[in-house]
């Protein structure tokens, strides 16, 4: 049989990286595209077996260069990503994954792939009745406030994908992602910021008190959630809640990096309105419900959160590229 043959959009991020390690692993004939044109320093080790386009997704005849006929996967995780972010080019964020998911989905159906699409726990926005099920509803405050930018735009690729799966026959899945954290996240998230700012002797932030809970989820589990999306027939114009139900709080996974880095930096509290502005609007519980993919993908969230925050802050400590790398995120 022949190598299944791969394309990630978005494939030099954090979850694409990971996600293309393991598509060569297991034999995958791999191609990257994503925005920026050079790997990531931790994939370099796979140059010559990745074939890289580099290239913007909302652009059809750049993404036909990497989505070819002969495609069998498409991995579509590109995307403009983090609250730093969608504050700072909320336009960006809703045209990417708006006009992008839209080129991708079409490329896809020309070639007749199989399209995974990363979405996030952001579409239910701040829906109190947790956990949320994947047909729970979407609860978001108004769209003056850049904030749910984000969701709304991720909300409309998942209407795409199942727009196209039902008018053109696509073999589509949407995967929602819940607070991914692992080795090589930028240093603008919970987990990352704080890992990077104990190593560096600088004071862990707390926002808003630290009693907003999370549903933290290893980098590894989250790969293994959308490979057995792809693989499922089951799963096709599905979507699935890929997170941890150990719902925890900010204030626990602060103090847990802590001890793991041995920091004595007192911790600094932060108000996120007085910070971040009224554009940003904090939900105070996100949990998922994972049945649908434990009993239909046979998911499983392996990694304890400590475990998890150890291989991080292990994998951290042993990449100085990455320690050296400016403080994000507000
Ligand atoms: N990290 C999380 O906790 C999380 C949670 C929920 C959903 N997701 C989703 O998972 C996917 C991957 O997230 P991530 O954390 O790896 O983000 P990331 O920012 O690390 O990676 C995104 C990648 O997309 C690329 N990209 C951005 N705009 C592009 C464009 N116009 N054209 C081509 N490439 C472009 C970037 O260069 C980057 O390499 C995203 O779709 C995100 O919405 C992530």
């Amino acid at each position: 049989m022949s190598a299944v043959r791969a394309v990630v959009t978005g494939g030099c991020g954090f979850i694409g990286s990971h996600l293309v390690r393991r598509l060569v692993d297991r034999g995958d004939e791999v191609t990257v595209f994503d925005g920026v044109d050079t790997p990531p320093p931790d994939l370099a080790d796979l140059a010559g077996q990745v074939r890289y386009v580099a290239g913007d997704v909302r652009d059809g005849d750049r993404l036909a260069q990497a989505v070819t006929p002969g495609t069998d996967l498409v991995f579509h995780l590109a995307a403009v990503v983090g609250v730093d972010q969608y504050l700072a080019r909320p336009l960006d964020v809703i045209d990417i994954n708006f006009t992008g998911t839209r080129q991708v989905l079409e490329q896809a159906a020309w070639v007749g792939a199989r399209v995974i699409v990363a979405s996030t726990s952001e579409v239910f926005g701040r829906n109190p009745a947790v956990p949320w099920t994947e047909d729970a509803d979407r609860v978001l405050g108004p769209t003056t406030a850049d904030r749910w930018a984000y969701s709304s735009s991720k909300a409309l690729a998942e209407h795409l994908t199942f727009a196209f799966a039902r008018q053109h026959g696509l073999s589509a899945t949407v995967v929602r992602y819940f607070n991914a954290y692992g080795p090589r996240q930028r240093p603008a998230y919970l987990v990352s910021r704080t890992v990077h700012r104990a190593l560096n002797g600088r004071a862990p932030v707390l926002y808003d008190g630290g009693r907003q809970t999370r549903a933290f989820t290893y980098v590894a589990d989250v790969i293994e959630g959308t490979l057995l999306a792809a693989a499922s027939d089951q799963a096709v114009g599905e979507a699935f809640n890929i997170g941890s139900m150990d719902e925890t709080t900010i204030g626990e996974v602060v103090a847990l990096v802590a001890k793991l880095t041995d920091c004595d930096v007192e911790v600094r509290a932060v108000d996120t309105a007085t910070r971040l502005g009224p554009a940003y609007q904090d939900l105070r519980r996100r949990v998922p419900d994972n049945t649908k993919a434990r009993t239909v993908l046979g998911w499983h969230n392996h990694t304890a959160l400590a475990d998890g925050l150890a291989a991080t802050v292990d994998w951290a400590r042993a990449n100085p590229w990455w320690l050296a790398l400016p403080d994000q995120g507000g």
